[in-house]
């Protein structure tokens, strides 16, 4: 059995505080074997740097995905060499810098496979985007799916419907699906019929006085008016945590999901 603590998308300073203050005391308590995370808003909200990415390394986070708002700081390029434990959606095209699936070596209990894709719909600005479940079965009908110690997807999309289809779609080929991007909790964790551990969103960590780590006077002028000032984070305030605590049994089954959502 792999215990995987996967936390949703870090929200800047304030995630990047909530992951120090968190994580340490989790992993010890439920004995976790690897932690992961969704850092695609872990750089004041926009895409990630290496500092900030080893500053969650230090916090003792293993192994990170991204989504869409990762191209949003320029160090992209560094962080998606190879030398950080960091992916990229599997669905940009091949010619983008880093890899859309990544393999931790757990010692003796085996190789655990990352996958990290992003949904299509209303993602209009994503215009180099492949649709998702043609790239997951290119990149699954490949691989020797029973020679991994467990897989989890990072099925990164806007809409309910997709990521729920997603689930669905991989139960019984990967050992956990679980939704990121909306920053939003769902309450609709399950093991689904086959087997695969699913949600259909983590949530965020982040500050949680904000409008999706954006402070909400900002959000209330975008909506009023048709002109609005930049985005910026919100640095006060409280913290919320979010994450899923899986135990994984095999590289197409999990044993139980449960969601962990913090407020500090
Ligand atoms: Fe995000
Ligand atoms: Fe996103």
């Amino acid at each position: 059995m792999i215990r995987v603590l996967f936390i949703g998308d870090v929200c800047g300073k304030p995630g990047r505080k909530a992951l120090s203050e968190i994580v340490p005391g989790l992993r010890s308590k439920y004995d976790i074997d690897l932690v992961m995370t969704n850092v695609e808003n872990i750089a004041h909200g926009r895409g990630a740097t290496v500092s900030t990415i080893q500053e969650a390394m230090a916090s003792g986070v293993d192994f990170m995905t991204a989504g869409n708002h990762i191209w949003r700081n320029p160090q992209f390029e560094d962080v998606l060499s190879g030398e950080f434990p960091v992916i990229r959606p599997i669905n940009y095209p091949r010619d983008l810098p880093g890899k859309g699936y990544g393999e931790i070596d757990l010692g003796p209990k085996g190789i655990f496979l990352v996958i990290s894709v992003m949904g299509v719909a209303f993602f209009y600005q994503e215009r180099t985007l492949s649709e998702p479940f043609r790239a997951l079965d290119e990149f699954l009908d490949n691989i020797d799916i029973d020679s991994y110690a467990g897989i989890l997807v990072d099925f990164h999309a806007e809409a309910t419907g997709e990521k729920l289809s997603a689930g669905l779609y991989l139960d019984g080929r990967v050992s956990a699906v679980l939704g990121t991007h909306t920053h939003v909790p769902t309450a609709d964790e399950r093991i689904l019929n086959n087997g695969t551990a699913y949600i259909t969103d983590v949530g965020m960590t982040g500050p949680l006085d904000s409008v999706l780590w954006v402070k909400k006077e900002i959000i209330f002028a975008q909506n009023k008016y048709p002109y609005s000032p930049g985005y910026e984070i919100q640095e006060e305030g409280p913290l919320k945590f979010d994450a899923v605590l899986i135990d994984i049994d095999g590289p197409r089954k999990a044993l139980g999901i449960k969601r962990i959502n913090k407020i500090l």
